[in-house]
């Protein structure tokens, strides 16, 4: 039987200005006409029993989540008193699920991804999830590089068939690199998302990060009291699964996706999956468009009337308006970055 984890406490400022402190990516509908969040729970409907889905995320964004995910028992929301990066995310998760699911196979979700073919998807879990539980090796899953992303984990991989073997783990390699990674044939995009036994997460973390697991057993055995977890915290080094785990881990297997995948990682990220009238054209919301050509307009709380205008991405929010320029979307970040410093 499997237990679900959905790590949902990310920050993220690339979506400005329908992104913010408080609204971080997986609480924005950019995607569709539900919020990544939402979505990602969702897909495991029917799949996965909502008592044996947990979310974890940090206190400031507990009570948005819970909202969000009626569906959910409200105790299988996780809260961190502060985010300290993955490695404690999934430590804590296991600290708490090992007490009522022991003995499950552990699936690791990221909140603020897009996912294509949702039967493909469960599928590919559940191969991911057989060979855990009967290979007893850590799991994780491999996308087909299509261009030089140096924002993602690679993976090397080798051997034939569904589950291969992970030869090496390299985390956002510098661009040079990554060429190489995509032109060899061999090389996945580290999807995020794991699959493991709680056993063998427990064993890896005791032996190449104990420094994460240790607190937080220790805490455990004093009885999980919330109101102590932020002591505790306070000791945990930030780190990432991959780096605390993956990279280290001696018997890795990977399952190359067939599902679709995105880590919708900016503007033109969430636009290429969304569907574009005859022109182009992606609108969230009311818009009213003449001559208007390869174009996204986010709005939804008034009317967007356009005209004339080509390869625009326009952000409609209450207290901001973004008029950028397609090819532009990473400036976003300097935008936000000009915000900061000028308070
Ligand atoms: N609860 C909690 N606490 N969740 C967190 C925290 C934390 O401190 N930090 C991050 N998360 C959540 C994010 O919300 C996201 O859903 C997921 O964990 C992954 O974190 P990111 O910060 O988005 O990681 P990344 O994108 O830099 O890199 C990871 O994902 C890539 C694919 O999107 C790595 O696994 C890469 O190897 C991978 O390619
Ligand atoms: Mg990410």
């Amino acid at each position: 039987p499997m237990v679900a984890v959905v790590m949902a406490g990310g920050r993220g400022t690339r979506f400005w200005p329908r992104s913010r402190n408080a609204r971080p990516k997986q609480f924005l509908a950019i995607v569709g006409t539900e919020t990544l969040l939402h979505q990602t729970v969702r897909r495991l409907e029917g799949h996965v029993a909502p008592e044996r889905v947990f979310v974890v995320t940090t206190e400031d964004l507990a009570e948005e989540t819970r909202r969000m995910l009626p569906e959910l028992p409200p105790e299988n929301v996780l809260v961190e008193p502060e985010g300290r990066n993955t490695a404690p995310c999934l430590a804590l998760a296991l600290v708490q699920i090992e007490r009522r699911f022991p003995g499950s196979v552990m699936a690791v979700l990221s909140a603020d991804h897009w996912i294509g073919d949702r039967q493909r998807f469960l599928e590919d879990l559940d191969t991911a999830a057989r060979h855990a539980a009967t290979a007893r090796e850590l799991v994780t899953f491999g996308i087909r590089p299509t261009y030089p992303e140096t924002g993602y984990g690679y993976i090397e991989s080798e051997g034939e068939g569904a589950v291969l073997q992970v030869k090496a783990f390299r985390e956002k390699p510098p661009v040079e690199v990554a060429l190489q990674y995509l032109e060899s044939g061999r090389h996945y995009w580290n999807a995020g998302m794991f699959v493991w036994t709680l056993a063998d997460l427990r064993a890896g973390l005791e032996a190449h990060a104990p420094e994460v697991l240790a607190p937080l057993d220790a805490w455990s055995r004093d009885g999980a009291d919330p109101r102590t977890l932020a002591a505790a915290y306070r000791q945990l080094p930030q780190v990432a699964i991959d780096v605390a785990l993956m990279e280290k881990a001696k018997s890795v297997a990977v399952v190359p996706a067939r599902f679709s995948w995105s880590d919708v990682g900016s503007w033109p990220a969430a636009i290429e999956f969304q569907d574009a009238d005859a022109q182009g054209n992606v609108s969230q919301g009311d818009t009213l468009l003449l001559d208007t050509r390869n174009s996204a307009f986010f709005g939804g709380r008034r009317l967007i009337a356009a005209s004339g205008v080509e390869d625009l991405i326009v952000v409609d929010e209450p207290d901001a308006l973004l008029i950028c320029h397609r090819d532009r979307a990473q400036s976003v970040k300097q935008i936000v970055e000009r915000l900061k410093a000028e308070g």
